[in-house]
């Protein structure tokens, strides 16, 4: 039986209600060999599923202590005989339970006394806030990053219940969503999360590292009861098991993300192509108004990022097929309408960056995922040069943030660095 949660949870990032997309073997095997130098007893994973990291971690470990827990009860027996086949000598307990109740400490405790390693990949879903959850990200030490949030994913907090169980000097191997490394909503939480734990690497994985989802997920490395890292190492792992050198960034600069890409481009467009002034200090820049469904069911046109395709970007376009002037009652809505000389720019989509052009002719009427960027007109064809040039478009990749369909934030965009 799979235990129906469907009342408690609220938003998923695939169609599965408990987040069960497992993950592929030669990550879990990549998680576990991150995690160097250690020796550990006994080991937790928490939402384990078919047991990718549980298999690796007895693989590369042995004879260890090892338990399971999974709020599907269909796993157990599987877990049973996975782990009897990969490390016969392993002593291996799962507990059927909600990992993040606050029954977990107790049904833990009966099984072992301390746990010193712990290994997750937690289901990436958002869950209806409970009061229990104020009491594991607390106990965890990010406190401070709960006034700001009004929902938590559970990626978040299987991090924070982990490191609550886990015995003084100890050590947390966990894949989290993209959310948690790059979204302005969890800066307060990686603040803390980098003054209080050793966070030791984070790793940008591929897409498609989990079965049937090809969310963009990390893997974090975070020793408990050791001081902070000052530096901190960033690695990006490729379709193709190529592993990046490292890239070491301060604290400060690791609180804006933890990403690999955004640092690399960042570090290297500095020395390459150093910027004179920021997009924002010249442009006015606006989103669109209407949503895709709302753009729909219109009486009238309205350009959405479906109509910027991939072969425009970087041309002066005829948009007048969506709107020949700013007169119109457009439905009694407020609509935002770009003119000539604006530069339009995809706000969401997997190539966004793709997506830039200039409007040569007609007053369009902008969809919700449409940025319109309005600068004087002796820099009009600079910036959408700079805008759609290669480097413009690696700038405008390594902004993008999001777990599944990509995005890229007004605050990002108005730092695009523009030289003269
Ligand atoms: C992304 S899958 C990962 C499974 C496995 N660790 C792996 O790496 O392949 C997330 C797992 O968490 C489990 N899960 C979801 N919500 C849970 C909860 N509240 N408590 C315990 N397990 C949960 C799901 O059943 C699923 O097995």
């Amino acid at each position: 039986m799979v235990h129906n949660t469907s009342q408690t949870q609220r938003k998923s990032e695939g169609s599965d209600h408990l987040g069960r997309y497992y993950t592929k073997l030669n990550i879990g095997g990549l998680l576990i060999a991150q995690m160097s130098g250690i020796a550990p007893n006994s080991v937790l994973d928490l939402g384990a599923g078919a047991g990718s990291l549980s298999r690796a971690a007895l693989q590369k470990w042995g004879n260890i202590e090892l338990v399971t827990v999974d709020v599907d009860e269909e796993v157990r027996l599987h877990l049973k005989r996975l782990a009897r086949a990969a490390a016969p000598g392993a002593k291996h307990s799962h507990i059927h339970v909600d990992a993040l109740s606050d029954r977990l400490p107790r049904l833990l405790s009966a099984k072992t006394n301390s746990i010193d390693t712990a290994i997750c990949n937690p289901p990436f879903i958002i869950p209806q806030w409970r009061t229990g959850f104020a009491e594991i990200i607390e106990d965890a030490g990010f406190s401070g990053c709960l006034p700001v949030l009004s929902d938590v994913d559970a990626a978040l907090l299987f991090l924070a219940q982990n490191l609550r169980l886990l015995s003084e000097r100890s050590t947390l191997g966990i894949i989290v969503p993209d959310s948690l490394i790059s979204a302005s909503k969890y800066r307060l939480f990686r603040k803390e999360l980098l003054q209080k734990y050793a966070v030791q690497r984070a790793i940008r994985l591929p897409r498609h590292s989990f079965l049937g989802t090809d969310a963009q997920a990390y893997i974090l490395v975070i020793g408990k009861g050791a001081t902070a890292s000052e530096k901190i190492p960033l690695q990006k792992f490729d379709a193709h098991s190529r592993m990046s050198s490292e890239l070491l960034v301060g604290v400060e600069d690791a609180i804006d993300r933890l990403d690999f890409e955004y640092h690399a481009q960042r570090q290297g467009s500095a020395v390459l192509h150093p910027a004179t002034l920021v997009l924002g200090s010249i442009a006015d820049i606006k989103r669109g108004s209407l949503s895709s469904s709302e753009s729909r069911s219109m009486p009238f046109p309205v350009l959405h990022t479906t109509d910027i395709t991939v072969d425009l970007t970087g041309h002066w376009c005829d948009l007048s097929e969506f709107g020949e002037s700013t007169d119109g009652s457009f439905a009694g809505r407020h609509v935002v309408l770009a003119k000539p000389g604006d530069i339009l720019l995809a706000r969401i989509g997997r190539n966004l960056e793709q997506k830039v052009i200039g409007v040569a002719a007609g007053f369009p009427i902008l969809s919700d995922c449409v940025y319109r960027i309005r600068v004087p007109p002796a820099a009009q064809k600079q910036v959408l040069t700079q805008l759609s040039s290669i480097h413009g478009q690696a700038w405008l990749r390594s902004r993008c943030y999001g777990v599944s369909a990509q995005q890229l934030s007004k605050a990002d965009l108005l730092t695009f660095p523009l030289s003269c």
